[in-house]
């Protein structure tokens, strides 16, 4: 700790890649992984900067409890959903993300789980584990290939483009669904644009790759899942409200939907016990950014925002 120095409170916690520069020129307090919310609230006051992830709501109490001196909010992901971005800009405050140092980890364990579900790789290992495997059957476990199928990306930012890439690579047509046309995917990909409702039907595989917003809740229910399909497969990796968990289990169950990959829950960590017992169903505890040069990216980019607004200077990736 340094005498009189600018305190950053890091309300879970940051690898070292992060943390030892904050050390260096901060103090810092740190909550720990499985900190609450009311152990936040008491180390947060005198913050100067602040470090979120996406599992800490920052809403204006919070921010209130960090007091006058916070100057920023760093977000230790690429995501900002947690953060009531109203009221730090009411309070001045700036709020900062990690995009970039995410986005091939996140591409590729989309296409993780898009081969997993398409392939129906988890029924197929607990059956397994649990002694159920009675041999090599021809009709067990049948599911699509990638190759010559239609991948259908909803949200085509960084990481829709990079999933898009290794999926056109591995032969898919890619249809895409997004406020904006993308000519650089359209170019390098043939990516077709389409309505939302056309890319459901037209597509094989859907993949998630929008924000959480007001506009985005529950994107995927019932209807939506009809249109994807009996043999279509829908991967989450974005963000858990998109989609309504119990509209999907229960496709699941009836066959309305072929098979599913998620990565992100509403009301994480709790996952709907209804989604656990799901058939043809992966199920991920939110790694789509977990691989060493992700997250230590991850790390280094809140580092450098705290520092850079701490010290006066513009921050590398500022959200408002
Ligand atoms: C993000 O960065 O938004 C991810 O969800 C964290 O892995």
């Amino acid at each position: 700790m340094n005498g009189g120095a600018q305190v950053v409170v890091v309300a879970r916690v940051l690898l070292p890649a992060g943390l030892d520069p904050l050390r260096e020129r901060f103090e810092v307090r740190e909550g720990g992984l499985d900190t609450t919310r009311e152990e936040v609230l008491a180390i947060a006051p005198g913050a100067s900067g602040f470090v979120a992830d996406p599992s800490v709501p920052v809403d204006a109490a919070l921010l209130d409890a960090c007091g006058e001196s916070l100057r920023v909010v760093a977000n230790f992901a690429v995501g900002y959903d947690n953060i009531d971005l109203e009221a730090c800009r009411d309070r001045g405050v700036i709020v900062t993300n990690t995009p970039d140092v995410l986005t091939e980890a996140t591409a590729e364990l989309a296409i993780g789980l898009t081969l997993a579900a398409a392939r129906r790789m988890s029924d197929a290992e607990r059956d397994l584990r649990a002694g159920r495997w009675r041999g090599w059957d021809p009709a067990a476990y049948r599911g699509i290939e990638i190759w010559g199928s239609t991948v259908g990306v909803v949200g085509m930012g960084r990481i829709g483009h990079r999933y898009a890439r290794l999926a056109h690579g591995l032969g898919a047509e890619i249809v895409y669904a997004g406020p904006s046309a993308k000519p650089d995917a359209e170019g390098e990909l043939g990516a077709r644009r389409l309505e939302f409702d056309q890319l459901l039907e037209a597509s094989d595989i859907v993949s998630l790759h929008a924000p959480a917003t007001p506009g985005t809740h529950h994107l995927i229910g019932g209807h939506e899942l009809e249109l994807i399909g009996p043999h279509g497969v829908l991967v989450n990796t974005s963000r858990g409200p998109l989609v309504d968990s119990e509209a999907v289990a229960e496709a699941l169950e009836c066959g309305i939907l072929g098979a599913a990959g998620l990565d992100v829950y509403e009301g994480e960590p709790s996952v709907p016990q209804r989604l656990l017992a799901a058939p043809r169903c992966v199920l991920l505890p939110h790694i789509g950014s977990a691989t060493v040069p992700s997250r230590d990216g991850m790390a280094r980019a809140v580092a450098d925002n705290v520092i850079a607004v701490l010290e006066g200077r513009d921050p590398p990736s500022r959200v408002v």
